[in-house]
């Protein structure tokens, strides 16, 4: 573990040493938050690099470790496709994760895909600000998180107006024509979690990566601009990830 430009990395030799720290690291937040207070709020990224610490999650000895009724899940931002589509990101962690632990349907925040953008947004606020009750942003004890090719997390895409909100909790995006419109929460909720974890796999990231980790202006790349206020970032990257990082963080325990 080393620190870069005041992120923490993890190297790992691959894609399974890399699930199987994040799936340690998710255990370890459980244990702070539940006893604590009473709870477990976690926000849960789409995507394939997550697919791995999901299945993990939902296997032993990581499943017999949760109270999984104390936990609850929701979205770092959804496909606005119904639930059953093959790209929604709910279906991803159904599939790989609640479909086999005992979550409480109630306990089941998922974004309102099959709406359009604008009230799936909107019906996903209004969740959000009902659970996370007083306080003006919401606290998500643990944030799930990738990087795109192209720098996006979530679904705050480079240059995207939803880069600059800072009232609302959830927003609609369009990512390209042609493609279903998203829902993805915004900055001011992700940089206010306890805990980000950002998970990074692959040679095709390896040069967003250099550039958010080494080139100082990463301004222009949303996974950049993670940095929770008064939280942890951990970046977990497997070796193909960080293999243009120069400055040469030390292996993870996995290396
Ligand atoms: C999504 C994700 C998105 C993802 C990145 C990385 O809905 O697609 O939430 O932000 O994390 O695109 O995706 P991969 O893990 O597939 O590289």
């Amino acid at each position: 573990m080393s620190a870069i430009s005041g992120r923490s990395i993890c190297v790992f030799r691959d894609l399974a040493s890399l699930s199987r720290a994040a799936a340690g690291r998710f255990l370890d937040v459980v244990r702070e938050c539940v006893p604590a207070r009473g709870r477990f709020a976690v926000a849960l990224s789409g995507g394939s690099t997550p697919r791995t610490f999901y299945s993990l999650l939902a296997s032993d000895p990581y499943r017999k470790e949760v109270d999984w009724t104390k936990v609850h899940v929701f979205w770092a931002d959804e496909r606005c496709v119904p639930p059953d589509a093959t790209e929604s990101n709910y279906r991803l962690v159904f599939e790989t994760l609640l479909s086999a632990v005992p979550v409480p349907v109630e306990n089941i925040h998922r974004v309102r895909g099959e709406a359009s953008p604008d009230d799936a947004a909107r019906l996903y606020e209004e969740d959000l600000r009902a659970f996370f009750r007083g306080g003006q942003v919401p606290v998500f004890d643990l944030a799930v998180l990738g990087a795109g090719d192209d720098g996006h997390t979530a679904s705050l895409f480079p240059g995207s107006e939803a880069l600059r909100e800072s009232s609302r909790l959830a927003v609609p995006v369009q990512p390209a024509a042609g493609r279903p419109g998203r829902v993805t929460l915004t900055l001011p909720v992700l940089n206010n979690a306890a805990h980000v974890l950002v998970l990074v796999s692959g040679p095709s990231k390896a040069s967003v990566v250099q550039e958010i980790f080494e080139a100082g202006n990463a301004k222009h790349l949303p996974a950049g601009l993670v940095r929770p206020v008064n939280g942890t970032l951990e970046w977990l990257l497997d070796r193909d990830a960080a293999s243009q990082v120069r400055s040469g963080p030390s292996g993870g325990s996995g290396a």
